[in-house]
């Protein structure tokens, strides 16, 4: 005869309806959540390349002008203002300014004063930028944006 405080034991039948039961609910759980993180985008913005640079008076005509911190050499001529990267077309080392042009300090590419390239393993010349004026009147330059080299804008 069975004491009246021992638990009676589970029957088989009842522990897998019971273990069914718990995992059919965390399914339900994990789907739901699930769900709930498909509402959030998490495609992330690409971050802007877009900078502000100064006003043009800033860049005199007949000057050129490296903005370090940008990693641009800014030229102004009659023609308008050109922005040219000074990061290396072959693996992003930045370059730097010799009485020649431009020589990167990584793998010897040597660049024309325009860009282009003297000596590999650069596979391509120097980036022109696209530069504008903001309604605000400073030149604004968009890194993502190449234009073709020898291309001055006006301002
Ligand atoms: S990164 Fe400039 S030559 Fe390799």
């Amino acid at each position: 005869m069975p004491k009246r405080l021992e638990p009676e034991p589970l029957p088989r039948r009842d522990f897998l309806s019971l273990a069914g039961l718990t995992l059919t609910g965390l399914a339900g759980i994990g789907a739901t959540m699930g769900g709930i993180r498909l509402l959030k985008p998490y495609v992330l913005p690409e971050r802007s390349n877009r900078f502000t640079i100064g006003l043009p008076g800033e860049f005199p005509v007949g000057t050129e002008r490296i903005l370090p911190e940008r990693n641009v050499v800014v030229r102004s001529t009659p023609a308008g203002v050109a922005v040219v990267s000074l990061v290396c077309t072959h693996l992003g080392c930045i370059v730097a300014s010799t009485d020649e042009g431009f020589d990167c300090p990584c793998h010897g590419s040597r660049f024309t004063g325009e860009g282009d390239v003297v000596k590999g393993p650069a596979p391509r010349p120097l980036r022109w930028l696209e530069v504008w004026l903001a309604p605000d009147g400073k030149l604004v330059v968009d890194g993502g944006s190449e234009v073709s080299p020898g291309t001055f804008f006006g301002v």
